[in-house]
């Protein structure tokens, strides 16, 4: 397994495997890997002859007061499970050499940027589609892998590679989950004992969500009503948003069909989650 830190380093050795004909698979990570990173590599490694992951905690998609300074760093342990994945490069950047003193261009993904997590993290997707625009470039991926937990950003991060025409593939892998139903998640370590056993409301809430469908209840209010009820039973949690939506444009729906997104996010004391299921 190389290691390389400068993305013109490993720019040379991607160009160097596209001419030989390698099909390059990329698994963007901030690193803190659990089994959720895993499974992304597992298939990468599947379909793929060269395995990229890349681990950087990018300050670009925290705002101010956001967790960027507590955001856990475990690069020992992430460095000896991506030996173990058998994974073939991982880039390890520095933030100074992703964005160099004079450094002022973004992408930024109107419209579907703004909506649920965007509401309240203004500027969030803005910098997840920047990286993303530039680990692409820099590693030259053939395929992508990204998962369904963030949903919205599997969204955004489509529409860039339609909008920009990028030679990519996307895989969006389903959300692994612990055994209790809790979807894996690198902010999990931030939850104490009580706020974990609390959120694991909010799988319910989504099977909730999913069994009122499943026996014939089509109306969103009252389904997301039904939700919410359920979730604000926890003492600790505090919803941000409940959504039925259009799994591509994330309008919200009135009437529930099949396909639609059933998205939340809940914060338990100061950890905020997310979670989703596609009905
Ligand atoms: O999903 C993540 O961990 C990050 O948003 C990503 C895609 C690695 C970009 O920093």
């Amino acid at each position: 397994m190389r290691i390389f830190r400068l993305p013109g380093k490993l720019g040379v050795i991607a160009g160097k495997l596209k001419l030989k004909g390698k099909r390059v698979g990329l698994v963007p990570t901030m690193g803190a890997l659990h089994d959720g990173h895993l499974s992304l590599m597992r298939a990468a490694r599947r379909e793929c002859d060269c395995l990229i992951v890349s681990i950087f905690v990018n300050p670009a998609q925290f705002g101010a007061g956001e967790d960027f300074k507590k955001y856990p760093r475990k690069l020992t342990k992430d460095l000896a499970l991506c030996r173990k994945a058998k994974v073939d490069i991982v880039f390890l950047p520095e933030s100074r050499d992703i964005y160099p003193e004079g450094f002022c261009s973004f992408v930024e993904v109107k419209g579907l940027g703004s909506l649920l997590c965007g509401a309240t993290r203004p500027g969030h997707f803005r910098g997840v589609a920047t990286i993303v625009l530039k680990l692409f470039n820099i590693t030259r991926a053939d395929i992508a892998y990204f998962g369904q937990k963030d949903a919205q950003q599997a969204v955004i991060i489509s529409r860039m590679v339609k909008d920009f025409d990028l030679p990519v593939k996307l895989r969006i892998m389903p959300i692994a989950r612990d055994q209790d139903g809790l979807a894996l998640s690198s902010r999990n370590a931030y939850l104490g004992k009580e706020d974990r056993r609390q959120a694991l409301v909010l799988s319910r809430a989504l099977g909730l969500g999913r069994f009122l469908f499943e026996h014939g209840l089509t109306d969103a209010k009252k389904i997301l009503l039904r939700m919410r009820q359920l979730i604000t039973k926890q003492k600790k949690a505090a919803v941000d948003y409940i959504a039925i939506i259009d799994a591509e444009t994330l309008k919200p729906v009135k009437k529930v069909s099949r396909g639609c997104l059933v998205a939340l996010a809940v914060k338990f004391g100061k950890t905020r989650l997310i979670d989703n299921i596609i009905i």
